[in-house]
């Protein structure tokens, strides 16, 4: 019988299942529902010191709906960080580590470029009782504005630098989280890595307009009259996230094995997360989902998970983690592949004996004699 319990950078996941950042995780009430649900892992909406500065509006929401409206496809949020007390937050670190010690606690946090404000929230919520920290770096709305978030992620020398402060302060470990709104993601992800983190996870909302209402003729989500590019999730992401996890998965390999990748983006079912894992995720976070189906979906996704590892007789999640990454490769290896098995079987082919009298042919009756002949 596999096991999904799986250990990452020392924290005991009951399964790889882990509610990423944002409205699922973002008070006390519904982070110990989560736990209750049986996710091997929290990790909350993202804090900040001084959330006065945080100030969010509505509508702030855009849904992209399949032809027939029947499926949500898409998702654009231009929501922030958490507008709660960082006060507030502590006590509930506490309370929900208490209530639920096997559950592993993350706490996402971001700060602005300040060493002291990043080792003070460090510490702070370490004191609180936190298994781990994942350092917000790709928020792609509102916060960039403030040089944090995303304007963090997208340039590798600040986000290596805001990472050594982070590690000379953390006790537990600690995962960036990256942006996939840059070009080459393995470069951030090198210096995080660098800087010793623990990890990378991957990834935050990409840059997006979830579309312009026609009678209106307004941008949405319109907000009196008017919106701002927010991000998009949801299972329109997935391939991007594939691809953002494998190219980073795949950097690790050859540069940092042992550091681990956290992979989120359009994760619905056990088999989404079997394709991140086969591309050498470690744990597979889910934000949109819940918001879409509720926290009892890891219930089927652990059963479609568990069933997908029996089928290949893989009895933990390591026997597959990274096991799909060999296959990729350049598009020239793809040419040079493909030319080299129509040559063989070309020759294969020409080879072929004649083996009834059916079987001969105009064009090649002289090698098929030979062939014959050769015996
Ligand atoms: C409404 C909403 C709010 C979010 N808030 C945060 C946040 O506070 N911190 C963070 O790191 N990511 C946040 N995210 C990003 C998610 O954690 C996740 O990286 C992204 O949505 C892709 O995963 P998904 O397709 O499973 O939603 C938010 C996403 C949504 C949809």
């Amino acid at each position: 019988m596999p096991t999904l319990a799986t250990t990452v950078d020392g924290l005991k996941f009951k399964n790889p299942f882990v509610i990423a950042s944002g409205p699922p995780g973002t008070n006390l009430n519904v982070i110990n529902r989560a736990f209750r649900e049986g996710w091997g892992g929290v990790i909350a909406k993202t804090v900040s010191l001084d959330s006065t500065k945080v100030i969010n509006v509505t509508p702030r929401y855009g849904k992209l709906l399949s032809k027939d409206k029947a499926e949500v496809i898409g998702w654009e949020n231009i929501e922030l960080i958490s507008d709660r007390p960082f006060s507030i937050w502590l006590e509930e670190f506490k309370k929900a580590k208490d209530t639920n010690p096997e559950g592993i606690l993350i706490a996402s946090i971001m700060e602005e470029y300040n060493k002291d404000a990043w080792i003070e929230i460090v510490e702070r919520c370490q004191e609180a009782g936190v298994d781990s920290f994942e350092l917000n770096f790709s928020c792609p709305h509102g916060l960039p504005e403030r040089k944090m978030g995303m304007a963090m992620g997208q340039d590798p020398e600040l986000l290596g630098e805001v990472c050594e402060w982070v590690m000379s302060a953390a006790k537990k470990p600690v995962w960036a989280k990256m942006t996939p709104n840059i070009t080459a993601i393995e470069e951030p992800g090198r210096k995080a890595l660098a800087a010793g983190c623990q990890g990378v996870a991957a990834i935050n909302t990409i840059r997006s307009v979830i579309g312009v209402n026609l009678d209106t003729l307004r941008p949405e989500p319109s907000v009196e009259g008017y919106t701002t590019p927010g991000g998009y999730s949801s299972r329109a992401v997935k391939p991007i996230a594939l691809r953002v996890c494998m190219e980073l998965a795949t950097m690790i390999a050859r540069e940092y094995p042992g550091r681990s990748v956290s992979g989120i983006g359009g994760v619905e079912t056990g088999e989404d997360a079997a394709e991140f894992i086969l591309l050498g995720s470690d744990t597979v976070q889910v934000c949109t989902g819940v918001m879409k189906f509720g926290y009892a979906m890891v219930k089927p996704m652990c059963e479609q998970l568990l069933a997908f590892m029996e089928k290949h007789k893989f009895e933990t999640i390591s026997d597959f983690k990274g096991k799909s990454l060999p296959y990729f490769t350049t598009h020239a290896e793809l040419v040079r592949r493909q030319k080299e098995r129509k040559a063989a079987q070309k020759a294969a082919g020409e080879q072929k004996v004649v083996k009834a009298d059916g079987e001969w042919s105009g064009d090649d009756f002289v090698k098929q004699s030979a062939a014959l002949a050769d015996g």
